[in-house]
């Protein structure tokens, strides 16, 4: 019997006693480490893990959407009826999947400017019916055309048009004709060379957004990602008040060490304004 009852206590006492003590000394460090190697992993150039991530971003980034479909087009056309809508969604799009381009450091501003190409991919699982799913909406073209066109004689011209091409206020189309362009019967008829495809993000593949001009943490990370410019002004001259401003990320990245109590804001150019969001994650409006 080399070791008897009480010497295995001792021995685990000891030993234990000796973890506590360099667990006491190490824990510290070891968040000072952590830290250390954060600070130097999230900054946005070549050779950190950031980078790799940012280029092309790691996690899918989906889009929903939410139509509301006209129930009675006739009645508000015949009667001026009050209009009924029935919302159906949504139908999911993954996007942001695409490499940033043109990725240009800028080492006296710390800044780090590229374009982001967009795309959008239809995902099937996420959504509650096809591409092909038709709805019942406003004719964007039809819609527009007296508001642009105020003078009477035009606007008879342009109604006679309307009539030949059988338009009218409202048209049935489906998702992927909405979101993407479709072939506008009414500005088909146009004699003059307008764009005749109508769709609420056309032109959208193959096109570029930015230039984006973000912080790249090298010399503060606590502004990694936030934006500093959008094509070149920090302003969007669309909205009145704060609302203009291009304030924080493109929501794809956010600065590390941030406080359940901080607010997260971010700038979307698809709904062309910032938001932003709290740990509640409630979704709400940007207070200045
Ligand atoms: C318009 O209103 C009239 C009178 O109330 C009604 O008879 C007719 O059916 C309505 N038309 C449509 C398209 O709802
Ligand atoms: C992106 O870079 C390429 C090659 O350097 C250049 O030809 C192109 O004009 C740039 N695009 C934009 C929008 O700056
Ligand atoms: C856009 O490109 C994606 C990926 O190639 C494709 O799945 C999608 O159908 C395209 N959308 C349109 C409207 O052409
Ligand atoms: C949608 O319609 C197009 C053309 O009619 C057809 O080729 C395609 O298979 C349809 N897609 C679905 C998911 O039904
Ligand atoms: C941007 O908007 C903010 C808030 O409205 C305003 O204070 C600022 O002067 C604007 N900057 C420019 C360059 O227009
Ligand atoms: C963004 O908003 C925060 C909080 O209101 C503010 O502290 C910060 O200065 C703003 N940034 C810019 C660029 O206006």
């Amino acid at each position: 019997m080399g070791c008897n009852r009480n010497c295995g206590l001792i021995t685990g006492a000891v030993i234990g006693a000796v973890l506590a003590v360099l667990g006491g000394i190490l824990m510290p460090v070891g968040d000072m480490l952590i830290q250390k190697t954060i600070k130097k992993e999230a900054v946005l150039e070549e050779g950190t893990i950031a980078f790799k991530n940012w280029v092309k971003t790691g996690t899918e980034v989906y889009r929903q959407f939410w139509i509301f479909d006209v129930q009675n087009p006739e009645e508000v056309a015949v009667n001026s009826s009050r209009i009924k809508v029935k919302q159906k969604g949504p139908y999911t799009y993954r996007v942001r999947y695409l490499a940033k381009a043109n990725i240009t450091q800028d080492p006296e501003t710390h800044t780090v400017s590229f374009l982001q190409p967009n795309g959008a991919i239809f995902e099937p699982s996420l959504s509650v019916g096809t591409e092909n799913d038709t709805f019942t909406v406003l004719n964007l073209a039809v819609a527009a055309a007296p508001h642009l066109y105020p003078n009477s004689f035009i606007q008879g011209v342009l109604n006679s048009l309307i009539k030949k091409s059988k338009s009218s206020m409202f048209q049935r189309r489906t998702l992927k004709e909405l979101l993407w362009g479709y072939q506008d019967p009414f500005l088909n008829l146009v004699p003059y060379p307008i764009s005749t495809t109508v769709g609420v993000f056309y032109p959208y593949n193959n096109t570029l957004d930015g230039v984006y001009k973000v912080y790249n943490g090298k010399d503060d990370i606590s502004k990694v990602a936030i934006i500093d410019t959008y094509k070149g002004k920090k302003n969007l001259s669309y909205w009145l008040s704060y609302c203009d401003l291009i304030n924080g990320t493109d929501a794809a990245s956010f600065p590390p060490f941030i406080e359940k109590t901080q607010v997260l804001r971010f700038f979307s150019s698809d709904i062309c304004r910032k938001t932003c969001i709290h740990f509640t994650s409630s979704f709400s409006t940007c207070k200045p």
